[in-house]
């Protein structure tokens, strides 16, 4: 009855406009598709770890809302916990407007709305189930300080933290690093940490090699079609876990999707090397890029290979 990979963080409903190309300040452009999704970091990655087999919990805040309604459901459907999921009538389900161009590029404007209510006390209801859980997973999606709450919560019990610092907020507390077995972001998170351009392989490993040293156990920046880069404590030499190479047609929620099964490997196949385990996460995620979508894309562990297992 214990859980593998406990998520502390978002729900958002997705809005999303395929369009050929993202519009300017003041333009509106016509779109060719429009689709309502279920999104939100937070929950993307719970449910790619769920269907890649974890026992998954979300400890999140939606609305009284129909979207909030409707978000419960996907999560029953998807055999996550909900146990931890609360309704507010404070504040509405949180809100993605996202617009996908025909390179399979995306802008997104979230409201995250009741996502911001989670707080202290919904820590404290979760308590017995985080802190039995092996793996923890936060973002950035809710307020910062219940992120870092919970995230420390589950370090004075040895539950393994992954922090995904996404989306990117200027001046990150030291003590997220601190409080990070594995602190995880994208190229333009890393810049906006570390102020340093990230353009190449050899960036990230420099930067990522910066960011362990603010006291995290290892570092994954991720590099959409390069794959990603691994910086560990134990060994400071950066490695470069390249990816398959596919034709994207919606990178949204890769990131989160890439999360998800790593989040499930940490917790599932714990012999694993975190190298071995980025290069398989990479997988997963360079799969959700073929379609369209974000949790849509999400592969289930019957459609992968038995070599990711
Ligand atoms: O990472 C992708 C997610 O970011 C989308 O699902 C959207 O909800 C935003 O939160
Ligand atoms: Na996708």
């Amino acid at each position: 009855d214990c859980l593998d990979v406990v998520v502390v963080g978002s729900c958002m409903t997705d809005l999303v406009s395929q369009a050929p190309r993202l519009p300017k300040a003041g333009e509106t452009i016509h779109g060719h598709k429009f689709f309502i999704g279920f999104g939100g970091k937070g929950a993307n990655q719970c449910i790619q770890a769920a269907r890649m087999g974890a026992r998954t919990a979300m400890v999140c805040k939606v609305g009284k809302d129909f979207f909030g309604d409707n978000y419960i459901q996907n999560f029953k459907n998807n055999c996550v916990s909900t146990e931890l999921v609360k309704q507010t009538d404070e504040a509405a389900t949180g809100a993605a407007s996202i617009i996908v161009n025909d390179a399979g590029e995306n802008a997104i404007v979230i409201v995250a709305g009741a996502n911001m209510l989670l707080g202290d006390e919904d820590l404290q209801h979760a308590w017995p189930v985080l802190s039995r859980a092996k793996v923890l997973v936060c973002q950035l999606e809710i307020s910062p300080d219940t992120s870092l709450q919970a995230l420390r919560m589950a370090q004075q019990r040895h539950v393994k933290t992954i922090f995904n610092a996404a989306p990117a907020i200027p001046d990150l507390s030291a003590d997220f690093y601190k409080a990070s077995d594995i602190f995880c972001c994208n190229e333009t998170e890393a810049e906006l940490f570390t102020g340093s351009a990230v353009s190449t392989v050899e960036d990230a490993g420099r930067v990522g090699l910066e960011l362990l040293k603010r006291g995290c156990g290892s570092v994954i920046i991720t590099l959409g079609p390069q794959g990603c880069v691994v910086v560990q404590s134990a060994d400071a030499t950066p490695v470069h876990v390249p990816t398959s190479k596919v034709t994207p047609v919606d990178t949204t929620g890769a990131g989160d999707s890439f999360i998800g099964a790593l989040a499930f490997y940490i917790a599932c196949c714990p012999e694993l090397s975190l190298v071995e385990m980025a290069k398989r996460a990479n997988l997963v995620a360079a799969i959700s890029v073929q379609s369209v979508g974000t949790q849509t894309s999400y592969p289930h562990r019957g459609d992968l290979p038995a070599e990711l297992f």
